[in-house]
C-alpha cells in the first residue's frame, strides 16, 4: 500500500500564476502549476510524482492513441469566505473512475493514489482555485494504456495523471437543442455509462452538425427508435412537467451516472418536488409543451453545472422558453452553489477539506 508520504514530491521554482488572470478564465485554457502522474507497471501502482505541469514523452506506437483505451473524470474545487479549498464529492468520482476503468478493461486506482493524489496535489496549488461565484478550480483525472505496441489487447501498463485548470462559467448563455436523429451516443450493453475519452470523440461530429445549424448541442436519443431521451450533449438531462422532475434512468447503462445529476436530484427532493429516473420520450416532452405544462429544460454537469435550455428542437416542432421566468432550476443551483462556496452548512457530507 503506497503511504501519502511516498509521494514524489518536486515543486516549480516561480509559479506562473502571476501572468494569469483567473476572472472569467475560459474552461481549459490554463492548467495549474504542477500536476500528478504515476505509472501501472507489472500488476501494481507505483510511488506517484508530483511535479511541474510538463509534456508527456509517448511513443507512436502508444496503444491508447489507437485502440482509445482512455478514462477521465471531472471533479472540482472551491474555496469559502475564509480562503478554506473543499473538492466537490470526491469519492463518486473515485468510485465512477474505478467503474470506467472496468469497462474498459484497465487497473482499477486504490483510494491512496486518486484521493490522496487529489489532496496532495490541490493542497500545492490551492492558489489556483478562484475565488469567484462561479469560478472553480476543474480537477481532470485521466488514464490511458501506455503499452508500446499495435496489436489489439488490453495493455500491460497504464498510466494515471491529474491536472488541474481554473475555470468560469461554461456555457455562458441558456442553450439552443437540436434532437438528434441520426447519430447515437450509447447503446444498451454499451460503454455509454463509462467516462471513456471514445464516448466524447464519437460525439463531436453529431456536435459540429447540428452547430453549424445555430444549435449549441444536441439531444441524444435512444438508438433503436430514436424515441426515447438519453443525454444532452455532455450533460445529464432533466425536464419540469408540472410538478414533477424526469430524468432519464440509468437501467439501460446509457446514461452517465453524473455526481451532478444526483446532487440535483437530491435538492429537489429537499425542494419538495417528485422526482422521476425512467425512460422519456420526446412524444411525452412535446405533448407536455402543447399542453403548457412543460415548465423548465436544463443540463448537469461537472463542467456546465447547471445549464438552462431555451430552445427545443424536435424535427420541424420548435419549443422556445422564456428562462428569465424560471424559477426551479435556477433555485437548485443557488442552493447548490451555497454548499459548494461553503455559505450554508453542508448536510450531504458532499465537501472534501483540504
Ligand atoms: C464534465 O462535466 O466534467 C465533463 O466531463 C464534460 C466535458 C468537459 C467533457
Amino acid at each position: 500500500m503506497i503511504a501519502a508520504a511516498d509521494f514524489n514530491i518536486t515543486k516549480v521554482k516561480q509559479s506562473k500564476l502571476a501572468g494569469i488572470s483567473l476572472d472569467n478564465v475560459t474552461f481549459g485554457k490554463y492548467f495549474s502549476d504542477h500536476m500528478l502522474e504515476v505509472d501501472y507497471e507489472n500488476g501494481e501502482w507505483k510511488i506517484p510524482s508530483i511535479k511541474p505541469y510538463q509534456p508527456l514523452s509517448l511513443a507512436p506506437s502508444l496503444a491508447a492513441l489507437h485502440y482509445g483505451q482512455a478514462i477521465f473524470e471531472g471533479i472540482k474545487a472551491y474555496k469559502d469566505a475564509a480562503g478554506q479549498a473543499f473538492i466537490f464529492r470526491p469519492y463518486d468520482n473515485f468510485r465512477r473512475f474505478n467503474i470506467s476503468a472496468e469497462r474498459m478493461e484497465m487497473p482499477t486506482i486504490p483510494e491512496e493514489i486518486f484521493i490522496e493524489g487529489l489532496r496532495q496535489l490541490i493542497n500545492i496549488d490551492k492558489d489556483w482555485i478562484p475565488a469567484k461565484a462561479n469560478h472553480s478550480l476543474y480537477i481532470r483525472p485521466f488514464m490511458f494504456s501506455s503499452d508500446e505496441a499495435i496489436g489489439v489487447r488490453p495493455s500491460d501498463k497504464y498510466k494515471f495523471l491529474i491536472i488541474l485548470s481554473p475555470t468560469g462559467p461554461y456555457y455562458a448563455a441558456p442553450m439552443r437543442i437540436h434532437v438528434e436523429e441520426k447519430y447515437v451516443r450509447a447503446v444498451p450493453g454499451g460503454y455509454g455509462y463509462a467516462k471513456a475519452a471514445g464516448n466524447y470523440g464519437g460525439a463531436l461530429h453529431a456536435s459540429a452538425e447540428a452547430q453549424k445549424e445555430g444549435y449549441d448541442q444536441v439531444l441524444w436519443m435512444d438508438a433503436f427508435e430514436h424515441k426515447y431521451v438519453q443525454e444532452c450533449g455532455t450533460m445529464n438531462a432533466f425536464f419540469i412537467i408540472g410538478n414533477t422532475v424526469i430524468t432519464p434512468g440509468l437501467e439501460d447503462g446509457t446514461i452517465l451516472e453524473g455526481v451532478t445529476r444526483d446532487s440535483t436530484i437530491v435538492i429537489l427532493k429537499e425542494m419538495g418536488y417528485v422526482v422521476e429516473e425512467r425512460k422519456l420520450s420526446i412524444e411525452e416532452i412535446m405533448d407536455a409543451y402543447k399542453a403548457g405544462i412543460l415548465k423548465e429544460i436544463f443540463g448537469t454537469g461537472t463542467a456546465a453545472t447547471i445549464s438552462l435550455i431555451k430552445e427545443l428542437k424536435y424535427k420541424d416542432f420548435l419549443m422556445t422558453f422564456d428562462v428569465s421566468k424560471w424559477s426551479i432550476a435556477p433555485e437548485v443551483k443557488q442552493r447548490m452553489d451555497a454548499i459548494k462556496y461553503g455559505e450554508v452548512a453542508d448536510n450531504h457530507q458532499w465537501m472534501f477539506k483540504i
